[in-house]
């Protein structure tokens, strides 16, 4: 069965849109992106229009990649100050000059829709529910809790240990009762772990995952997306061989890359 990312995302907006226009104050999302990084622009082009699509007003911040450090945090701070503005989003990668966790360090957690500040983190990692949860490791337990998928008591594989994805998906299955085993680059036998996995989540950016899975009822969840030699876009997932024996699968396109919007959405409707 497909894992469907899309059709749950439209509905997850429609939740949003609903919960946004019966709030006091509509909330205002704040996104900064520094520099010219063409992906970032459109993942923050496609922000901006969720945003706008579900009543949540929304500011880019624009900054040339030359821009230094130091103004950077100043924007922040005023921005955490300024009681009109209920989220902050920094787009990365940053360039090089600018230390990326200062500027994460330096966001209102109560406004970091992100989900990335220490304490955000730190209230996860504890078991304290976070002002908010990452967004792309929130849609996909959304996801899984859409199909019914149970995650107490599974054996839940993680590949790639990113701060924006790896490391909080696997606290958050762990907060869900999963046996997480969170694998990466130096992990040993790797194609062993995935195939007897009940729930594999890939977020690597190279097509890792291209076994046969060998429970009937497993669910694989493909984080990665990339060009292939081809200009193709795909995933971390080879799709038409693992499809064969999981019982769930999700698609790239159309799986978590529209949950991701939808997650961060619901978070950037939340006003503290
Ligand atoms: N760059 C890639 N993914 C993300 C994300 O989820 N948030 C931010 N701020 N930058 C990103």
């Amino acid at each position: 069965m497909i894992l469907d990312g899309k059709a749950l995302s439209i509905k997850i907006l429609d939740k949003v849109k609903e919960r946004v226009s019966n709030l006091e104050k509509q909330p205002h999302l704040v996104v900064i992106l520094v520099g010219n990084n063409s992906a970032s622009e459109i993942y923050v082009k496609n922000k901006q229009i969720a945003a706008e699509n579900v009543g949540i007003k929304s500011t880019v911040l624009k900054l040339p990649e030359s821009v230094s450090e130091e103004f950077l945090l100043e924007k922040i701070k005023e921005y955490n100050e300024n009681p009109d503005v209920t989220g902050i989003l920094v787009q990365l990668p940053l360039p090089a000059h600018i230390d990326k966790n200062k500027v994460v360090m330096t966001i209102s957690p109560k406004k970091d829709v992100d989900g990335f500040t220490p304490e955000n983190v730190g209230r996860l990692a504890i078991g304290l529910t976070p002002y908010f949860y990452p967004a792309t490791p929130q849609g996909i337990i959304m996801l899984l809790d859409e199909y019914n998928i149970p995650i107490e008591g599974s054996d839940a594989v993680v590949i790639g240990r990113s701060n924006i994805v790896g490391k909080p998906v696997a606290q958050m299955l762990l907060q869900r009762n999963a046996t997480v085993t969170l694998c990466h680059s130096y992990t040993k036998d790797l194609e062993n772990k995935i195939k007897t996995a009940d729930i594999v989540i890939s977020a690597v950016g190279n097509k890792i995952v291209r076994c046969k899975m060998d429970k009937k009822n497993s669910v694989v969840v493909d984080v990665g997306i990339f060009r292939d030699s081809n200009g193709r876009l795909t995933g971390d997932v080879d799709f038409d061989l693992v499809s064969m024996s999981a019982g769930y699968i999700s698609p790239v396109p159309g799986g978590v890359g529209p949950m991701t919007i939808a997650s961060l959405m619901y978070n950037a409707s939340k006003v503290y």
